[in-house]
């Protein structure tokens, strides 16, 4: 089969295209037949081989990807005592998880003492075929659903972890959203949007802050001129927001703590622009004010946001579609940060 291959860690010339074995499910998994896969900036830091606390060891040579929908090609045995069977179309949650352990046990599989995730420390979407635990998939009512669940699964999930599990999202409550353009940042302004809250985002980007308005943000401020903080001050009387969704890490933290109303909470899921931000430690504790990481969400969340999407009551925004002969393209549109939503590709 066809599929992208990072040999070597660094840039685009490790990822290879390569015809590889077609991989046979073990008794409780399934072999999907790739719709589409949608690129995270998880699948560039690991063709860069990023590195450093908090980051798990990985393997090489390994086919990225860790969103991606496709129909049911093969089934092991145990899989299909559950019922699972040839044909039918999925969408996978992508962090693979052991069941048993303490954490799996409360369902907060992404706690697990095993924990990892397809498409980093094992093959992953870009491919043709790929074999996955039978417990990670999501049945679709029909396969007209593909594409938009394979732009959704770890941004979503992501994205509702962060806003209703962590920031416990109120309808009318003041959302900012820092850089409106990335993948976790679109979910997170669709889901809130349609949960009734006010939304201020910011951007490096003027044609981003432009298109951010389709999404429902009142008000969206383009350029790091001026410290953004004061300009949520300026939008809110004074007040702050109740919620900052950061994905962007030491560049933004500062004035994203800054942008926080009293008791306001920080939920965070990255560090694009790097892990060691400059921060007062006073400026939060004095203001009752709270930080919350969420790597992903557990497999409940993973099918409550699945299910609206399923049902139409929001769609992933979907920047450009790449083949799979293509991807090189789709990982340099990706990283330019040119793009506005989820990079998909094809095989
Ligand atoms: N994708 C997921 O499902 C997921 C899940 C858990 C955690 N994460 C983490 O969350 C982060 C975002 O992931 P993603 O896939 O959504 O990323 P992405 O689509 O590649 O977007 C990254 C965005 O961050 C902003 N940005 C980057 N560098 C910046 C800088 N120096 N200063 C200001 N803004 C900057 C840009 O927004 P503007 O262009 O709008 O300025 C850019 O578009 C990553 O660190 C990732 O590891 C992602
Ligand atoms: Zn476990």
């Amino acid at each position: 089969m066809n599929a992208a291959v990072i040999t070597r860690h660094g840039d685009l010339d490790g990822l290879q295209l390569q015809q590889v074995k077609v991989p046979e499910p073990g008794p409780d998994e399934v072999r999907v037949k790739v719709y589409a896969c949608a690129l995270n900036r998880a699948d560039l830091s690991l063709l860069r081989g990023l590195s450093g606390p908090g980051l798990r060891e990985k393997r090489l040579p390994v086919i990225p990807g860790v969103d991606f929908s496709g129909t049911i090609d093969a089934v092991g045995d145990e899989a299909r005592a559950q019922g699972w069977e040839f044909g039918q179309p999925v969408v996978i949650y992508p962090g693979v998880f052991c069941s048993e352990c303490e954490y799996c046990r409360q369902g907060e599989e992404t706690m697990c003492d095993h924990y990892q995730i397809i498409g980093e420390e094992m093959d992953g979407g870009l491919a043709e075929y790929v074999v996955v635990p039978a417990r990670n998939l999501l049945a679709l009512p029909d396969s007209s659903h593909l594409e938009r669940v394979a732009a959704a699964p770890a941004t979503y999930t992501t994205a509702w972890r962060m806003l209703f599990t962590q920031g416990g999202l109120q309808p009318g409550q003041k959302v900012l959203i820092v850089g409106v353009g990335s993948g976790v940042a679109t979910a997170a302004a669709t889901l809130a949007h349609r949960f009734g809250a006010q939304l201020f985002g910011t951007t490096r980007d003027p044609a981003k802050a432009e298109r951010a308005k389709e999404l429902g943000f009142s008000s969206v401020l383009a350029g790091y001129e001026r410290p953004f903080d004061e300009w949520v001050a300026q939008q809110t009387g004074g007040t702050g927001v109740d919620i900052v969704v950061d994905s962007v890490g030491a560049r933004t933290w500062r004035q994203s703590i800054r942008s926080l109303r009293k008791g306001g909470k920080l939920v965070i899921c990255g560090a694009t622009s790097g892990d060691v931000p400059e921060i007062s430690i006073r400026e939060i504790y004095q203001n009752h004010r709270q930080i919350l990481g969420a790597p992903c969400g557990n497999l409940r969340e993973f099918r409550q946001v699945m299910g609206l999407i399923i049902d139409g009551a929001v769609t992933p925004v979907v920047d450009e579609v790449y083949s799979l002969g293509n991807v090189h393209s789709a990982f340099r549109r990706l990283a330019s940060q040119e793009q506005f939503g989820k990079v998909l590709v094809r095989p």
